[in-house]
């Protein structure tokens, strides 16, 4: 079979569907045979990449692409018409999009603050989700969107592509099968080179931004030159840090292979220590959840010195009683606990390396699986790879790591919950306010 980028989507989805295990399916009457309408929403950087990739799946058209700044949106239509028959619909507001009767899925790729509010709308009118991660910017939102989902039972799966990745799916399943005995620790990693954001300036809105629209469900602020594009990643208000920008990936990863749920403590160190500038996250960062059972997960991150770990940017470590396993990208290697250790098994990636810390698309073959897959449930009923209930515990922790670092204390959490107790300062983290008219609603 010719190696070709649909092959890839095909064989790799199949070796998945092999070890997935199949639950009750979320709704009844799934889409067997009909074409997928689709509604990409943020398109400057990852959202144009999902669209494209989602222009290119059979049976699938990207029928709307909704941004609020007009020269994205305008070079979006004109990429994405370049791969399927008609050029996609554009449109600044998600609620007119949702008004649509016969689109039957949308694609969140706007900034943070937008994932869970657009995701309600979403399923409120009846439309399946695939939220980038993280799917919430705080905790409650997460709970919220739980409960969307059991309500208006549609698919909401979350962007964080390595569950349908076919070599991490065996991974996971070689780590509960015991290849490497008990694993008391895992741990992740990221580094990178971001540059310094600086001090923004209060200025004139830019022409073709729809700033109002932009804000959404945040509480207004006057417009600053150092939010929009992608730097609101590092702002309370609208973004998440590293932790969720990039941990998200990687804690869910060890979280999965551990078997975990909620973590019973949280210990968040780092700072912001390599520029002086707006960034109000850590750019250094170590994370230590301790889980009942007496077993540990760390997440270290670098976002600013790039130096590598086990030769990559990112990727887990598992440490168990009989041996290690190292997962990088959609690859992994066994070794022997002995002294000199020895590389007992590698698993290669079949695809090309995939770019391990492109901010857009670290490899878009592997995106299109998990992106298969969506489509997949939205026709079957059945639930996906990334059930959003699933994935919100591997975002809580990240956004645990971030309140416990914000308060500088242990965080001791909740095992039927995963809410933080016996701390009523920290436990005021778990939401935030909104702009009125604006708040969620299930
Ligand atoms: N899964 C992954 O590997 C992966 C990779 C990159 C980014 N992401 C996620 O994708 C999201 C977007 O990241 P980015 O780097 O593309 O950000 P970005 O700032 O470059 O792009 C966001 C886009 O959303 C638009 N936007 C803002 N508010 C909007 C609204 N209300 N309606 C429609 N469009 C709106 C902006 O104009 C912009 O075009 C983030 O949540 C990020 O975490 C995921």
């Amino acid at each position: 079979m010719k190696n070709t980028r649909r092959n890839f989507i095909k064989t790799a989805a199949l070796a998945g569907a092999a070890v997935a295990i199949r639950p009750v399916p979320i709704f009844a009457n799934g889409l067997p045979s009909k074409k997928i309408n689709v509604a990409v929403m943020g398109v400057r950087s990852r959202g144009l990449v999902l669209a494209q990739n989602f222009a290119q799946m059979p049976d699938t058209e990207v029928t709307w692409l909704c941004d609020v700044d007009q020269q994205y949106l305008d070079a979006g239509i004109a990429d994405i018409a370049k791969l399927q028959k008609r050029p996609p619909k554009g449109e600044k507001d998600i609620r007119k999009v949702l008004e649509d009767k016969d689109l039957d899925a949308i694609v969140i790729a706007a900034p943070d603050h937008w994932h869970t509010p657009a995701a309600i709308l979403g399923v409120k009118a009846g439309k399946h989700v695939y939220v980038e991660k993280p799917c919430s910017h705080n905790p409650r939102e997460g709970e919220l969107l739980v409960e969307a989902q059991r309500k208006y039972r549609r698919i909401i799966h979350m962007g964080n592509q390595r569950r349908s990745w076919p070599n991490v799916v065996q991974a996971m399943d070689e780590l509960h099968g015991g290849v490497i005995g008990k694993v008391y620790f895992a741990k992740g990693w990221y580094a990178n080179n971001r540059q310094p954001i600086g001090f923004g300036k209060e200025v004139p809105v830019p022409p073709g931004l729809d700033w109002e629209l932009w804000q959404g469900p945040a509480p207004r602020t006057a417009y600053r030159d150092n939010v929009h594009p992608y730097n609101w990643h590092w702002f309370w208000h609208w973004g998440t840090g590293e932790a969720l920008n990039n941990g998200t990936h990687e804690i869910d990863v060890a979280r999965w292979g551990m078997g975990q749920e909620y973590p019973s403590r949280v210990v968040a160190s780092g700072g912001r220590y390599h520029f002086h500038d707006d960034w109000e996250f850590p750019d250094t960062m170590v994370l230590t959840f301790d889980f009942e059972d007496g077993r540990t997960m760390t997440w270290e991150s670098r976002s600013c010195n790039v130096h590598p770990i086990e030769g990559d940017g990112r990727g887990n470590l598992f440490y168990g009683e009989k041996g290690t396993m190292l997962v990088i990208g959609n690859g992994y290697k066994i070794y022997s606990n002995d002294n000199p250790v020895k590389l007992l098994r590698e698993v290669k990636p079949a695809e090309a390396a995939a770019n391990s810390t492109n901010a857009a698309s670290p490899d878009a073959n592997l995106d299109g699986v998990h992106i298969k897959n969506f489509l997949d449930a939205v026709r079957s009923g059945q639930p996906s790879n990334s059930p959003v209930a699933e994935g919100q515990k591997s975002v809580l922790m990240c956004q645990l790591g971030n309140i416990a670092w914000q308060t500088g204390r242990v965080l001791n959490i909740d095992q039927r919950n995963g809410h933080i107790v016996g701390d009523n300062e920290a436990m005021k983290s778990w939401g935030r306010e909104y702009e009125r008219g604006w708040e969620p609603v299930v």
